[in-house]
């Protein structure tokens, strides 16, 4: 893999598909760029400073040169409740624009196959079942991040429409669930859950601390998958794209308690110290589980554990250290 940040093509080669992944130096383009299937393929990926996806002339001049196979679309203003309750405006226009821009350089570039990425944050809140693709638009969104789910629900149906009207197209939306994995953000102060773990046991093993605070009772279930498996589903997807459903949730289809998350890194570890609940925080949904019924029709199931992606995910991390 080409660990540059500028735009990387992998070379034309007459025996290779070509595909343009957007946000190929995001978690989940570098978990895709790493994969081995990506050697299948005739790769582009430009940064954000040689390609603004916001700039709709120069997505759509872009699409129309490259002489695509596929899109791939892993390009996003992407964050925790925090991030986007500070920026709503954001989450919501600068995912529209992209989306929009992205998906209509594609269609009007007449490039055959699209994969979508959206989010589980476009399903309704408060659902006690789990969560079925049907779901999208049957109730309201989870207030905190609106803005981002809406411009998820747009670029989604902006698929569908588009296969609607010509239906040789093949423009899928997958629906990941949480990940976590090789290329996280282990920044305190980004609230993904498993590398937020990493960095805090891997702390407190340093400064010899005995305790680790853990926000509510640990009783919350997540759901995560290791993000080199959603990468595996979507060059699977990519191989055929017109086998994909027009809209799949990619998950385990199981959860874990927040407790479980910590006690599997700290086993993963060695740290021996107890942890420390706080009963005042917030803890957000009880719980939150996509049904993988179609993902499983499909032919696919995540092949990493728990246990091997978090051994692999405080690899990564301790090397970044
Ligand atoms: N991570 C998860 O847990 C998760 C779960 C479900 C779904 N997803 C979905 O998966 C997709 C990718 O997520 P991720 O975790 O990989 O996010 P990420 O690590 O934040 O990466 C997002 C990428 O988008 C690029 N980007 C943002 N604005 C751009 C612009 N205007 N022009 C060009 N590039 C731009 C960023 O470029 P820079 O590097 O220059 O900032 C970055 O490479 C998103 O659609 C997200 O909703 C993620």
């Amino acid at each position: 893999m080409n660990d540059s940040d500028t735009a990387i093509v992998n070379g034309r080669n007459s025996s290779r598909r070509r595909v343009w992944i957007t946000g190929g130096n995001g978690m989940v383009g570098r978990n895709l760029r790493e994969h081995a299937r990506a050697a299948d393929w005739d790769i582009v990926t430009p940064s954000r400073r040689d390609l603004d996806l916001a700039n709709r002339a120069a997505v759509s001049a872009f699409a129309r040169a490259g002489g695509f196979d596929l899109v791939i679309h892993a390009a996003g203003q992407v964050g925790g409740i925090q991030a986007n309750m500070a920026d709503p405006v954001g989450f919501l226009v600068n995912n529209i624009d992209m989306g929009r821009n992205v998906i209509m350089a594609a269609f009007e570039a007449e490039i055959p196959a699209l994969i979508n990425l959206s989010s589980s944050c476009m399903y309704p809140r408060g659902r006690d079942h789990a969560l079925r693709e049907s779901d999208i638009m049957t109730g309201e969104l989870e207030p905190t991040n609106e803005g981002y789910a809406l411009a998820k629900i747009v670029s989604t149906r902006m698929c569908d429409y588009i296969v609607r009207t010509r239906p040789d197209l093949a423009y899928r939306t997958i629906i990941p669930c949480n990940l976590y994995g090789r290329h996280d953000k282990f920044d305190p102060a980004a609230s993904h859950l498993v590398p937020a773990i990493i960095a805090k046991v891997s702390t407190a093993m340093q400064t010899g601390d005995k305790e680790v605070e853990i926000w509510g009772d640990g009783s919350a279930r997540r759901e995560f998958m290791y993000a080199a498996d959603l990468a595996d589903a979507i060059w699977r997807g990519a191989n055929d794209p017109a086998t994909l459903p027009q809209l799949m949730n990619v998950g385990i289809g199981d959860d874990h308690s927040i407790l479980d998350y910590y006690e599997a890194v700290a086993t993963a570890l060695g740290w021996q110290g107890r942890f420390r609940f706080d009963l005042t925080r917030p803890v957000g949904m009880q719980r939150k589980l996509s049904d993988v019924g179609l993902q499983r029709d499909w032919g696919w199931v995540p092949p990493t554990s728990l246990h091997d992606g978090i051994a692999a995910t405080i690899q990564f991390y301790q090397q970044q250290a």
